[in-house]
């Protein structure tokens, strides 16, 4: 597991983001997927917003997917799974750079045909806690021409980033970024590793 997360982190420091396809097995990954397709049918997601009542509008031609928050006191099986590595991969981001990670945060999303997520940064205004953003996809058999690729924009480069089951990235989140519009049912995994 050290060797997953030491590329991970190397490539975080270095370049503001990496991204890894070998950390969760195949099961697991459906089994998230399943669980994600649960909620989802049982109708537990809700339209992600950026603020209150009245951005609401703003907020929908700025990103449409729908998200589930996930709490650690209620997941079943494969989520304890998925916080246990993740636990680890922080605990060794603190332990090596003493990155001070003292808080996650995570959700399930969701864009349907036509979502997308404009340019963006993870950090909101009144709150630059958020230190690292992670995103696990879960999209069954994404195929080129499918849409909704990550971009990350740096001042000299972008890189654009295919949403493929099991390909996990972390990134800056500071830096901007984008969901490119999906043609497909677009599923992930997303959070975030905060500072006091
Ligand atoms: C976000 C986000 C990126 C992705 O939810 O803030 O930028 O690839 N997600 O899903
Ligand atoms: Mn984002």
């Amino acid at each position: 597991m050290n060797e997953i997360y030491e590329e991970l982190i190397e490539n975080l420091l270095e370049k503001g983001f990496g991204s890894v396809d070998n950390w969760f097995t195949h099961v697991e990954i459906q089994n998230l997927r399943e669980e994600l397709l649960n909620r989802y049918q049982n109708d537990d997601f809700k339209v992600a917003g950026i603020g209150n009542q009245l951005e609401f509008q703003l907020a929908k031609s700025i990103r449409n997917d729908e998200i589930l928050w996930l709490y650690r006191d209620r997941t079943v099986e494969v989520e304890k799974c998925f916080f246990q590595k993740l636990d680890g991969c922080k605990d060794y981001l603190n332990r090596t750079c003493f990155a001070g990670i003292n808080e996650t945060e995570f959700h399930y999303a969701v864009y349907n045909p036509g979502s997308f997520y404009k340019r963006h940064v993870d950090r909101f205004q009144n709150d630059d806690r958020r230190r690292f953003s992670m995103v696990l996809y879960l999209t069954d058999n994404w195929q080129d021409g499918d849409g909704g690729e990550l971009m990350i924009y740096k001042p000299d480069t972008e890189v654009k980033i295919q949403p493929k089951a099991g390909t996990v990235v972390f990134f800056d989140s500071a830096l901007e970024h984008e969901v490119l519009v999906s043609r497909t049912e677009r599923l992930s995994l997303t959070g975030w590793m905060k500072t006091l």
